[in-house]
């Protein structure tokens, strides 16, 4: 068995999105639950998901006001801190960031959503094409706001992929130090590692693991409405409640943000030779068993 090792911050991260300062200053609860994901990867899907255990698959859960993004320096965290320190059900908050920009909780719940680079780009594109000029503000004028402002995108996709790919993950920030930070505390007991393709494949047997992880016990009549709140086609329609301010960054609404919901969008666009230079990166930064788990998804051995 391998030796469990605690993670440590040993750095700040600032950018046009992030300060991952906030961290610094919260005042963890023993029964917080930290989503974590590089970013599209289906971080509001889990949200929706734990609200609906949480609250008994209550439909008008306004789960993206209840679970911030923290690290996202707008709002700031002088106003995030106090409204997460007043919420008094049981927290469930958001974050992009590698561990070790973090502070780590050991009696918090963190969960980690992986999905395939491909396919976190494929959705990143339809995020970042479609936002409007009031999201350009709010990053760009931010006070505080380190390093260079976030650009529009090039309108061709596979120019897109290509910025992303050589840039380390510009213009937001890299996958592989995100992903292999993680993947590092896989196996310590307050860590479960949740595959988007595992959700698409099997969701009412994932959200039970997840359910069970965090100890939240499941009204067998109620869950139903939990799948269903939890559906892609119900989280479509009903967008505004879970997309970060009811979509009101990006002007076709909250609709265009929970997007397609499907995996391999690229397979058409990218050719055989960049898939494949994408896989071998992958292989190099994280691993055989790691960047294989990262484009399938599967259970996890244990360490
Ligand atoms: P696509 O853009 O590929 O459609 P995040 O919340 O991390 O930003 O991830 C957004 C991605 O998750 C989007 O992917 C969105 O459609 C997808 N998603 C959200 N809810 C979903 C659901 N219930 N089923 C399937 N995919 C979902």
């Amino acid at each position: 068995m391998k030796k469990l090792v605690k993670p440590r911050k040993t750095r700040e991260i600032h950018s046009h999105h992030f300060d991952s300062t906030i961290w610094n200053d919260l005042e963890f609860r023993d029964d917080d639950i930290i989503i974590s994901t590089y970013a599209k990867s289906g971080t509001t899907w889990m949200q929706q998901i734990i609200a609906q255990l949480l609250f008994d698959g209550d439909p008008d859960v306004p789960v993206a006001d209840m679970s911030p993004w923290m690290d996202l320096r707008v709002p700031p965290k002088e106003i995030k801190l106090p409204f997460v320190e007043a919420q008094d059900h049981r927290r469930f908050l958001k974050t992009h960031l590698p561990v070790d920009a973090l502070q780590f909780s050991e009696e918090a719940k963190y969960l980690y959503i992986g999905r395939d680079g491909r396919d976190v780009v494929w959705s990143l594109y339809n995020h970042h094409v479609n936002a409007n000029q009031a999201w350009y503000d709010a990053l760009n004028e931010t006070p505080g706001r380190v390093g260079p402002p976030i650009e529009r995108p090039p309108e061709d996709i596979r120019q897109y992929w290509l910025d992303w790919f050589q840039g380390d993950g510009y213009p937001f920030w890299s996958f592989w130090e995100n992903v292999r930070s993680w993947w590092e505390i896989r196996d310590l007991p307050n860590v479960l590692f949740v595959h988007f393709s595992d959700l698409k494949r099997d969701m009412p047997g994932q959200i039970r693991r997840i359910a069970s992880f965090l100890d939240i016990p499941i009204d067998d009549s109620k869950w139903p409405a939990i799948l269903e709140h939890c559906s892609f086609e119900w989280m479509k329609k009903n967008g505004e409640k879970s997309t970060p301010l009811g979509g009101a960054f990006w002007d076709a609404g909250a609709e265009v943000f929970i997007n397609k919901g499907v995996n391999g969008r690229w397979a058409d666009i990218l050719t055989v030779i960049e898939s494949s230079e994408y896989e071998q990166k992958a292989k190099a930064e994280l691993g055989s068993e790691c960047s294989n788990w990262l484009a399938n998804g599967g259970a996890l051995s244990i360490g």
